[in-house]
């Protein structure tokens, strides 16, 4: 197999300038990637490095305030940049999508949830009538831990917090069933119960459906956890890529080795002295 028939999405000597004040600013310099079909590669990097404009530019998103100064961008063969509003529009609703950030920001406000997954999914799944479109979407919902899906049907998108937002953004992105499902961040914000739940759903998807996904953190503990490969994103530039294990193991550069060096280890004992007095060993008393 050769590497573009094995590559899903590409990324090549990709630079990305912001406007700001009349000027434009490089962001994203000289940036090749690709995300391998039926992997899950993992993105770190610290805030501000460029990881959630990297996701957006690899929706094919367009914004005034943004240019791709250099480079391409294509999936499955296709440069995105050649597609008119309305194909890149069908390409994200079918075949690529996106959990951003700020999931919740994504729910259009004035529509209940039960409305949003109908809309998404009666293009995806047009044979279903009302009740099967419900009964979808209470499965898409209990399936990323919601509690109560079908109470959550009949109420507006601000009627839940931060972190139950995210989800069903989550839940409506699943549902689409895309061959690159792109997650900014999806499990920040979410207790640790949750945290696993929708690490073990992604893997679950990713063995069942051999769906490609991007999955950006700067969480590398989780990464770990989920990916095949890992792409370590410093300062808009990716600086190292390769097997998970081996960067963790391996890794060749130095903002790598200082970010893997920060992984708490949990076998690693705590220092008594830094714990807080309510949690330090009481010391025995003997008579
Ligand atoms: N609309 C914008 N206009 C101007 N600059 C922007 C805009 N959006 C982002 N930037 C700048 O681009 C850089 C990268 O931002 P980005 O949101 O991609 O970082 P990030 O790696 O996702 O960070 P985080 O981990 O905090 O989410 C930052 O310096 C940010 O200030
Ligand atoms: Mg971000």
């Amino acid at each position: 197999m050769t590497a573009a028939a094995h590559d899903l999405m590409t990324v090549a000597s990709l630079t990305v300038d912001y406007r700001q004040q009349g000027q434009w600013h490089s962001v994203i310099r000289d940036l090749s990637l690709a995300v391998r079909r039926g992997e899950i590669l993992g993105l770190a990097g610290e805030s501000g490095c460029g990881k959630s404009t990297l996701a957006s530019v690899l929706l094919g998103e367009r914004r005034g305030e943004r240019r791709l100064r250099a480079g391409s961008v294509q999936f499955d063969g296709i440069d995105l940049s050649t597609l008119r509003a309305r194909e890149l529009r069908r390409l994200r609703g079918v075949r690529l999508a996106l959990v951003p950030q700020n999931g919740g920001a994504s729910l259009t406000p004035t529509l209940r949830i039960g409305s949003l997954f109908a809309e998404t999914l009666r293009a995806h799944r047009p044979h279903m009538n009302k009740a099967e479109l419900a009964a979808e979407a209470r499965r898409q919902l209990s399936q990323v831990g919601l509690p109560d899906p079908t109470g959550a049907l009949a109420r507006f998108p601000h009627q839940f917090s931060g972190g139950q937002q995210q989800r069903i953004a989550l839940a409506l992105a699943l549902c689409r069933m895309p061959d690159l499902l792109i997650l900014d961040e999806p499990t920040t914000g979410q207790d640790a119960m949750t945290r696993r739940g929708i690490i073990d759903l992604l893997i679950r998807l990713r063995l069942s459906s051999r769906m490609s996904m991007l999955y950006v953190s700067h969480d590398l503990a989780t990464l770990s956890e989920i990916c095949d490969r890992i792409a370590i994103m410093h300062a808009g530039e990716i600086v190292e890529i390769g097997q998970m294990e081996d960067v963790l193991l391996r890794p060749r550069h130095p903002y790598t080795r200082a970010l893997v060096a920060s992984i708490p280890r949990l076998e690693a004992p705590p220092d008594p002295a830094l714990l807080p007095a309510s949690r330090r060993t009481p010391e025995r008393i003997t008579a």
